[in-house]
């Protein structure tokens, strides 16, 4: 049998952690790039593909064919491109990735340039004919209701060079973590933090601290990539500190306190990694120490951080940089991202040896 075809979906910006993730694991071979989207050949199927956190989601390509064009005969295609659906292997696939049976069908889609149909329009041509290929029946979107529990979610992709109709593998989007019970403002989305802690990539026995740990999303992120290291968060926030606890459960052995980032409560060069997006003023004001001096917080990371040692910092741009540099954190990776609407850089630092 020819390999699976999957797609893994994620935030701009973090294409090449997601890479890194798949080959790492295992899990296939790179078979195309695109914005927000990377292609992989699996031959072993398993739920281990599920267990992907750097990714939003991960689809299986049911079929794929040149876009339709923007006439409404476009639409005639589409009915097309779902009746070339392998629905046996199709189904069977995603059984084997852990996705469980389809009961139903329902479509989202999504394509670029001006078309003479709308995007209900082409969910209800694809859905219709894939819903009857699988022998399930088809909830359109048209209505707003959401789909019944079991409802498989198709994706149709129209790049203005392919036409892309591919299945979520799971029943909900990879990013909702069951994990995040209690959030708060500026809280993470899951897939960035787990990008971010593996840029810092902990070892074990690694002490990594996240000054400002909010909701502790970096933290359990960490905690999930390397579990023997041992993970410290302080905030400010004792409400944040509560959510941080509701998140990590008491299994995760994350030490939380209460602290301000401007005066950590830790002894000089005894910190591995840092990992955090500080409060810069956007969603999150800086309290304590840091709301006269946000530079406060490059002169803690650097006084607690080893010669070596590394920090992966959420910064709103790059002139952030200049105030790390000065206190000996040298900046080697950037990478802009877009999340939520914003783009901020991630950016890796070393603390500089004496
Ligand atoms: C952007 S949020 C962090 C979100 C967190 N990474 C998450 O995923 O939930 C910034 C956090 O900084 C905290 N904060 C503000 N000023 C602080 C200070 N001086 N010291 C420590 N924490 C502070 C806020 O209470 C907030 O929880």
């Amino acid at each position: 049998m020819t390999a699976a075809r999957l797609v893994a979906r994620c935030v701009s910006g973090l294409e090449t952690v997601v890479i890194e993730e798949i080959l790492t694991a295992g899990l296939g071979t790179i078979t195309r790039v695109g914005h927000r989207s990377v292609e992989f050949a699996a031959d072993r199927l398993g739920p281990e593909i599920l267990g992907l956190r750097t990714a939003d989601d991960v689809f299986l390509v049911a079929a794929r064919g040149p876009d339709v064009g923007h006439t409404r005969d476009g639409l005639r295609a589409l009915g097309g491109l779902a009746r070339a659906v392998d629905a046996r292997r199709l189904a069977h696939d995603r059984r084997r990735l852990g996705g469980g049976e389809i009961a139903g069908v329902e479509v989202s889609a999504s394509f670029l340039g001006r078309r003479n149909f709308n995007r209900y329009d082409a969910e209800d041509a694809v859905g219709v004919v894939l819903a009857g290929r699988l022998g399930v029946p088809y909830h359109s979107r048209r209505g707003g209701a959401p789909p019944p529990e079991g409802y498989a979610g198709f994706r149709l992709v129209l790049d203005g060079a392919h036409a892309t109709l591919m299945a979520r593998v799971a029943a909900r989007p990879l990013h909702r973590r069951d994990y995040k019970r209690r959030t708060i403002p500026g809280t993470l989305h899951p897939p960035v933090a787990a990008a971010m802690a593996r840029l810092a990539g902990p070892r074990p026995g690694e002490l990594v601290v996240d000054p400002c740990c909010g909701a502790g999303t970096l933290l359990i992120e960490a905690g999930r990539l390397e579990p023997r290291a041992r993970l410290h968060g302080f905030d400010l926030d004792p409400g944040a500190l509560d959510a941080a606890r509701a998140n990590a459960g008491p299994g995760a052995g994350i030490v939380l306190r209460r602290a301000d980032a401007a005066r950590l409560p830790l002894p000089d060069g005894g910190v591995d990694v840092v990992v955090c997006n500080p409060p810069w003023g956007g969603q999150v004001a800086p309290g304590g120490g840091l709301a006269a001096a946000p530079g406060r917080w490059w002169a803690e990371v650097a006084r607690v951080l080893r010669p070596e040692g590394r920090a992966v910092v959420l910064i709103p741009d790059t002139a952030a940089l200049a105030v790390a540099i000065r206190y000996g954190l040298l900046p080697g990776h950037l990478r802009h991202v877009s999340v939520s609407g914003a783009h901020p850089h991630v950016a890796v630092l070393t603390r500089q040896a004496g």
